[in-house]
């Protein structure tokens, strides 16, 4: 076991599948009770959840829309229930991502970004910091993206809601440190899951994508899960309000 969370509660969002479900899967190899949180996939949900358990580990599925409050409530609510209260808060749900250019761009488009990406990490975020403060520890982690600190032509709704992510990373570090909760921001790379498989993506486009990695290879679900893994633990309770890329080198911010 890399990092020891032992029975330490996380709540994983959109964990059904991609890079959440590879998060819930590594909190829980290093022990912790794992919420995964679904949707609209309850079997992959339901998929993540038995393989956990399988390997010896604990997780239930939790169904909530993470962009409704009467939702959020609920789950935390059945969470702590469950498990207890919420340890560590991993903000990874995402909806689609559309290329819109600027042209076309309407306020929707941006709202719809803004929704997963700032709306939700608040809801969530107020729901559980109280019993944080109340324990004096909590960890709660962000899933960014490289995209903000390249910009990307037609993107603009995804990645200005990416930077606001940061911002809530950064004010949050300050605001809630002094009760030793800390909050940092995981930033990927584009790490192939099981959505891109529809998009017609070659192996050509990967190797293209590689090419511009220090690292010359495409990352894995599994190198964002040992991230967080390692920014949940102990070994990392000195860090806060920090972005930690994990892209091979693609950016060096
Ligand atoms: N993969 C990449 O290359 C990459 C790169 C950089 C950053 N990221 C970031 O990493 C995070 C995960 O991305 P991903 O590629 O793993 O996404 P994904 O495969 O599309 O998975 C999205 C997850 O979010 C859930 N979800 C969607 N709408 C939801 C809602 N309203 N409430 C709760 N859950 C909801 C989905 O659940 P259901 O299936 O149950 O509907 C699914 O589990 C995102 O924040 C994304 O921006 C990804």
């Amino acid at each position: 076991m890399a990092h020891d969370l032992s029975k330490r509660v996380a709540l994983v969002t959109g964990a059904s599948r991609g890079l959440g479900a590879a998060i819930a899967r590594k909190l829980a190899g290093a022990g912790a009770r794992v919420a995964v949180n679904y949707f609209g996939g309850r079997e992959g949900a339901t998929r993540v959840v038995e393989d956990i358990r399988r390997s010896g580990g604990e997780a239930e599925a939790f169904q909530a829309d993470v962009r409704d409050e009467r939702d959020i409530v609920r789950l935390v609510g059945e969470v702590r229930a469950r498990f207890g209260p919420v340890e560590v808060l991993v903000l990874n749900a995402t909806g689609p991502q559309p290329y819109v250019k600027l042209e076309e761009l309407t306020w929707r488009h941006c709202l719809d970004q803004l929704e997963f990406f700032v709306k939700s990490p608040v809801l969530l975020a107020q729901a559980v910091v109280p019993e944080m403060k109340e324990r004096r520890a909590g960890r709660i982690i962000n899933i960014g993206s490289e995209v903000f600190e390249q910009g990307v032509p037609e993107f603009s709704n995804y990645v200005s809601a990416k930077g606001a992510q940061l911002g809530l990373t950064r004010s949050w570090a300050q605001e809630l440190g002094p009760w030793g909760i800390t909050v940092n921001l995981v930033a990927p790379g584009w790490i192939p899951v099981e959505r891109h498989a529809g998009e017609g993506l070659t192996d050509a486009h990967k190797q293209s994508y590689a090419s511009g990695n220090a690292l010359r290879r495409m990352g894995t679900p599994d190198e964002i899960g040992d991230a967080v893994a390692f920014l949940a633990s102990d070994a990392a309770r000195f860090i806060t309000g920090q972005k930690l890329s994990v892209n091979g080198g693609r950016t060096l911010a």
